[in-house]
């Protein structure tokens, strides 16, 4: 009988000058949730059925994974959950509502970030995107592009990049919180290049098919600003981690449903070289 208990898959610390004390993240993306309830259409069911069967790759199916996830975060107890998008597979309104009902499982406070998936149909018929983002809106505090949480030593940043395309409006923002010097963890789903990164990747932010020249202005602005302490991103399905500037590292997540879940330990950083 296979084994659906999680654990940590691995830890990385990110020391941060000025933290007073050490904090404990967990961290999962892309679990491709896909789901419907009984009086959904057959081809609602249909769909879920065979997705579900895609991504059941380790043994477990996807949403037995997301709920071992949220089972191993109650037990940790950590200060926060990071969800770096992909949480469902595709769009149905099925999918949002049930995705909130195991969130609702979830004791610790999470931060979830827009996906390319989080708006992806696979041939099912599509609302328009500003009812998708209002009806996704409620697991994102309220914005599903843009979120600042404070802790006091540093802020976690979400953006929402899953579209190659970085506006106007959401550069701005970006521009304005990286203004303030305060340390930053930025979480986006889409990783940035890096030259080593771009050996293995299949698709990045500012190398990628998709890509509009304020994804790669964008991308440059993260590897200039010093205060980006780091990037958690997902997407690849597969981990990585390396640097994207000097001293300052992008770690990409496999997915949950291949049991990838990741600790992140933000501790007092000592010496004087970080911002
Ligand atoms: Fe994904």
């Amino acid at each position: 009988m296979t084994d659906n208990t999680f654990s940590i898959t691995n830890t990385v610390t990110v020391p941060i000058r000025g933290a007073k004390k050490e904090r404990v993240f967990l961290r999962v993306s892309d679990a491709h949730v896909a789901f419907a309830y009984p009086d959904d259409s057959q081809a609602e069911h249909e769909h879920a059925k065979k997705q579900t069967a895609l991504w059941t790759q380790s043994g477990i199916a996807p949403i037995d994974a997301f709920k071992s996830f949220i089972a191993l975060a109650n037990d940790k107890k950590p200060d926060g959950v990071f969800l770096v998008g992909d949480m469902i597979d595709y769009y149905t309104a099925s999918n949002v509502k049930y995705l909130a009902e195991l969130l609702g499982e979830l004791d610790s406070e999470y931060i979830y970030t827009w996906g390319n998936h989080e708006n992806g149909s696979y041939g099912l018929p599509l609302p328009s995107n500003e009812e998708m983002r209002q009806t996704i809106a409620p697991l994102m505090h309220g914005c599903t592009d843009f979120y600042v949480k404070d802790h006091d030593d540093f802020l976690v940043v979400a953006i929402d990049n899953s579209g190659f395309d970085i506006d106007d409006t959401l550069l701005g923002r970006v521009e304005q919180v990286i203004a303030t010097g305060r340390p930053i963890i930025l979480l986006m789903h889409v990783p940035i290049s890096t030259p080593e990164f771009d050996k293995v990747a299949w698709s990045t932010l500012d190398k990628d098919e998709r890509t509009k020249p304020s994804a790669i202005k964008f991308a440059q602005m993260l590897r200039n600003s010093d205060n980006i302490v780091c990037i958690i991103a997902g997407h690849e399905h597969f981990a990585w981690c390396g640097e994207f500037a000097p001293g300052r590292y992008q770690y990409v997540s496999a997915p949950c449903f291949k049991r990838f879940v990741q600790e992140i330990r933000v501790v007092p950083r000592e010496d004087k070289t970080n911002t």
